[in-house]
């Protein structure tokens, strides 16, 4: 017999080395554009300042890039207060010059020459080998521009691209965007980001449902009534109308982050924790998605949205948005996705509901104290949690049901100091060329081709009082069902010690 293992690739042809974790990091020029922005500013520097002061990323150099005419000095001020102000890790002053000396800037306005002669700089600096990792945290529309720049200044070789959501405005829109980038980079060197992929508790998802062997053959429609993926925030604007008028409560976090993560939830066990493997999965459940019907989602806006800045006096723009998912495959068929997530709303929360069907409760009439069904839940928060509520019986004489709970938390582990914030875990696995965490062009294209009624004829927006959980008509969409939050009880690490 011929020894096939050496003509079978395993897992799929091209897709390995599928993890290089144990590999050093090449140094790089990291290329940041958008860099004064408000991202760059709460998430993107800080996370860079802990790479590179940690032994995750030492030998990097970052070069800020956006449309302000800023000098060096300027720029390494802004970012001095960025990791200052939204910075989880502790710098020293000399941590900090270390970082600071690592930071240039080259205004949009300069063009290729000088952003080619700036990263040329860099890469001397870090001597040979240096890659480059261009990350446009920019708005959909000036992604183009700034590829087109990244052509021109001849920084293509050796090159990683981290591109932001949303990925194009709707089905067409992403296409032709795709095909713009793939002018100029392989699929090989593009990185859509979709943070909440990041997340320390998003990948648990994916650990907790195929390291066990205890919750997958519960896993369908069997034995799983409906789930809920719950995103509201008390946040409003936050100076970001520029950036939320054209795009909204759908197009800022449901096509991208509930649906990303709603594919952790419904995917088929990968055939490994590689790339493609896991890209297929998502994209199976992307395909599997019934069309979003305009009578299967609430649009809100919060009252007083049309007098912030910058906002139309008329905006019809959603601040809040409630919908009803289907997936129509063997698994799911019939077991609704409700997802809902919106700004300016009683709780900031990110939770998934698995609610399980009930059981035939014969021997517990009403009145016993076990209505609803019980939750598997997941808390997508930094430190993340998981709960799994069950009916036990009440202390005391004669035989009362009241609802436990077991719950797990990071934050009572010792690693809990060992969180990556997700952009940070994000920025290192582009850096290291992983794919992993990454959406590909076919999911994203899935998934506005499915958005396309929706995005036609969206139903007009209801007015929601701020401080709320969103207009009345959620009820409606979820009845006979209810929606999981607020929750009737808390997390146990919240509860006063007695
Ligand atoms: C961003 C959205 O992608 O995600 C914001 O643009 C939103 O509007 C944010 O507030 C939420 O992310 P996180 O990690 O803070 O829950």
């Amino acid at each position: 017999m011929p020894d096939r293992t050496q003509t079978i690739a395993y897992p799929a042809p091209g897709s390995r080395p599928s993890r290089r974790d144990e590999e050093p990091l090449a140094p790089h020029v990291i290329v940041l554009f958008g860099a004064t922005g408000d991202l760059a500013k709460r998430k993107l520097l800080p996370g860079l300042a802990y790479l590179q002061q940690s032994k995750f990323a030492p030998d990097v150099r970052i070069v800020g890039s956006a449309t302000e005419d800023l000098t060096v000095d300027e720029f390494r001020e802004r970012a001095r207060q960025a990791v200052e102000t939204y910075g989880t890790h502790r710098m020293s002053d000399e941590e900090w010059t270390q970082f600071a000396s690592r930071l240039d800037y080259v205004s949009v306005s300069a063009g290729p020459e000088a952003l080619a002669a700036t990263v040329k700089a860099a890469e001397d600096l870090l001597g040979a080998g240096a890659c480059r990792l261009h990350y446009l945290s920019v708005p959909p529309k000036a992604a183009q521009a700034v590829i087109a720049m990244l052509r021109d200044a001849d920084l293509v070789e050796r090159a990683r691209v981290v591109m932001e959501k949303p990925f194009g405005d709707d089905l067409a829109s992403a296409i032709q965007l795709n095909d713009f980038v793939h002018e100029t980079f392989d699929e090989a060197q593009v990185f859509r980001i979709d943070h909440f992929l990041g997340k320390e508790a998003a990948l648990n998802i994916l650990a907790f449902r195929f390291a066990n062997g205890l919750f997958e053959p519960i896993w369908n429609r069997n034995h799983i009534d409906h789930v809920q993926i719950d995103i509201p925030e008390e946040l409003g604007l936050d100076q970001r109308a520029t950036f939320y008028e054209p795009t909204g409560a759908f197009k800022d976090m449901v096509v991208t982050h509930l649906m990303q993560v709603m594919s952790f939830v419904a995917m088929e066990p990968p055939t490994a924790l590689e790339p493609r493997a896991i890209s297929e999965e998502k994209n199976k459940v992307f395909r599997s998605m019934l069309p979003i019907q305009a009578t299967d989602v609430v649009r809100g806006q919060y009252s007083g949205y049309r007098n912030e800045d910058g906002v139309a006096p008329d905006s019809d723009t959603e601040t809040f948005i409630a919908l009803k998912v289907e997936i129509d495959n063997w698994r799911w068929a019939g077991v609704p996705f409700f997802l809902r997530t919106g700004k300016r709303m009683a709780q900031g929360q990110r939770i998934i509901s698995i609610a399980f069907k009930e059981a035939p409760k014969t021997m517990f009439p009403t009145g016993f104290g076990a209505e609803g069904p019980d939750h598997l839940t997941f808390d997508l928060a930094d430190s993340s949690r998981v709960s799994l509520s069950f009916y036990g019986k009440r202390p005391g004489p004669g035989m009362r049901l009241e609802k436990l709970s077991m719950q797990f938390s990071t934050q009572e582990t010792k690693s809990a100091g060992d969180v990556l914030e997700a952009y940070e875990r994000l920025i290192l696995d582009a850096m290291r060329g992983d794919h992993t965490l990454f959406t590909t062009a076919e999911g994203i294209e899935s998934l506005w081709e499915r958005s396309a009624h929706l995005l036609e004829d969206p139903p007009p927006v209801k007015t929601y009082q701020p401080g709320t959980w969103g207009p009345n008509a959620i009820h409606q969409l979820i009845a006979p069902r209810a929606w999981r939050l607020p929750f009737e009880r808390e997390w146990r690490e919240n509860k006063p010690k007695s």
